[in-house]
């Protein structure tokens, strides 16, 4: 099913603090997005990511149309998401433009990707489809590697704020058991 394009809201009616603390309502993990382009590794972090499809596996994370990362994954077709784990926010705020010395080595190698070393999960992507969106461009990543560390607690952001979770409830789910048609 396409759904048809719907007429957007005019700019000012909707205001932008307003906005930003009404999507910061919503807590999320952390990611750092890399790439590899002419033989350099970048990396940025990143709170727009989700999982999009289960077959084929498609995930997506929206890059800001003024971040580096935007040409740098145009160049070389190809991104990874690493899943930061709780207590890495010197490494969260390294890549959000506030580099760290004290950091050394944090990235390491994934099917010719760069990824986090300190990460609940890894993925490396090939670029399967970038859609312009208003001032970030998303881009749908088919998986190609993934590795999980399933006993690493993740890093939260919310309302503007790191964190880590304090308390989970017991699990739903069999770790094994796989649904028709859904992905969580
Ligand atoms: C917690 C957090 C989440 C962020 N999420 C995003 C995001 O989803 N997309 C984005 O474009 N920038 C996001 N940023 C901002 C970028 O990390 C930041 O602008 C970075 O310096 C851009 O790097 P680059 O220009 O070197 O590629 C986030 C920053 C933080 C601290």
């Amino acid at each position: 099913m396409t759904a048809s394009p719907k007429p957007q809201p005019a700019p000012d009616r909707i205001d932008p603090i307003a906005f930003r603390n009404a999507c910061g309502a919503f807590a999320t993990g952390v990611t750092i997005v890399t790439t590899r382009a002419e033989g350099r590794d970048h990396g940025m972090t990143a709170n727009a990511f989700m999982s999009i499809s289960l077959d084929p596996p498609l995930i997506a994370v929206s890059i800001a149309k003024t971040a580096k990362m935007l040409a740098l994954i145009e160049t070389s077709g190809r991104f990874a998401v690493s899943v930061l784990a709780a207590g890495t926010e010197e490494l969260a705020m390294h890549f959000a433009g506030r580099p760290s010395e004290a950091l050394s080595d944090p990235l390491r190698d994934l099917d010719g990707l760069p990824v986090a070393r300190a990460a609940a999960a890894v993925f490396a992507t090939d670029v399967a489809q970038a859609v312009e969106a208003g001032d970030h461009v998303i881009f749908i990543g088919a998986v190609r590697a993934l590795e999980t560390a399933p006993d690493t607690q993740p890093l939260t952001f919310h309302k503007g704020r790191f964190g880590r979770l304090h308390e989970e409830t017991p699990p739903m789910l069999d770790p094994n058991w796989m649904f028709g048609g859904s992905h969580w």
